[in-house]
């Protein structure tokens, strides 16, 4: 039997605590500055893998801001962030940041973008080489905030100052799930994708795509959507939710766990059919 790689040790438990609260804050900075000063003709400031990959301004503004701000907080933790990359470390914690996760919709004024903050242990550039034990994610437009910390489970806290507890839904058959999904920016990833969704959209209820993925698996979460996968997707697109969907108890998951391959996740009840059918479809149409 293959060796499974060790799992990456966790902090304890009174830093968790406190990084949580660390995550929390930066997230709702970042978010308060992207919506504060998000311009009427929010400009496109370049583009990365193709002309619809697009980067704002607000995009680095928000990374600079996150990246500012965690130097100051713990200066030996690495910083692995969506535009530019990020800051190496001597400490064994990095934070995966996305400084807004659902670009294009800032870009259009769709009120579904969010600031995705997690600290990890391992190397996130690794699928299977790490995992998140602190995440939070902030749609500012809506003032909500989803967050985790390992062992702790997840939280919903609204601008109005309740908080409550997530927990995935009661969905049981795959037939009934209302789906979530996301695609790339390359043309010939797309198509592929789309393959993929064609096989598995008459299975489901339906599909959503939200368009920010760390919001999706936050949906997972807190039960208002079933079930998840997207393909292509980066640490810092998933890195945050993928803690608050599985402390609020969903199941999440990919080939050698979550990440660029494949990244699936679903309520509990799923867990036995969800994730075979995305990874046999996944394995027909995105690899080669
Ligand atoms: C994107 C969003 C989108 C997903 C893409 C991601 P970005 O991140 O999360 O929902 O489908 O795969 O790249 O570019 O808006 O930060
Ligand atoms: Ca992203």
């Amino acid at each position: 039997m293959a060796e499974q790689p060790q799992s990456p040790a966790l902090p304890a438990t009174d830093l968790i605590v406190e990084l949580e609260a660390l995550a929390i804050d930066l997230a709702r900075t970042a978010g308060r500055l992207v919506v504060d000063e998000r311009p009427d003709a929010v400009e496109v400031a370049e583009t990365k893998s193709t002309a619809t990959d697009v980067v704002t301004v607000m995009d680095q503004r928000s990374q600079d801001h996150l990246i500012a701000r965690i130097r100051e907080a713990r200066p030996d933790d690495a910083v692995l962030g969506e535009e530019r990359g990020g800051v190496t470390g001597t400490s064994s914690i990095t934070w995966v940041i996305d400084p807004i996760d659902g670009t294009v919709n800032y870009l259009y004024g769709i009120p579904a973008y969010a600031v995705s903050v997690a600290a990890v242990v391992g190397d996130p550039t690794t699928q299977g080489a790490w995992r998140p034990f602190v995440g939070a994610v902030h749609n500012p437009v809506s003032g909500e905030l989803f967050c985790a910390r390992s062992g702790g489970g997840a939280r919903l806290l609204r601008q109005d100052g309740t908080e409550s507890r997530l927990s995935p839904t009661s969905c049981t058959e795959v037939g009934q799930a209302l789906m979530g999904t996301g695609f790339g920016y390359a043309a010939q990833r797309r198509e592929r994708q789309a393959r993929l969704l064609l096989d598995l959209l008459p299975m489901v209820r339906d599909i959503r795509r939200i368009g920010s993925a760390a919001l999706d698996l936050c949906a997972i979460g807190a039960g208002t959507l079933d079930a998840y996968y997207e393909t292509g997707l980066n640490p810092w697109d998933l890195a945050a939710g993928w803690l608050v969907a599985t402390e609020a108890g969903a199941s999440v998951g990919g080939f050698n766990g979550p990440g660029e391959s494949l990244t699936w996740a679903c309520a509990p009840g799923l867990a036995g059919t969800f994730p075979g059918l995305v990874e046999v479809g996944t394995s027909q149409h995105l690899q080669d």
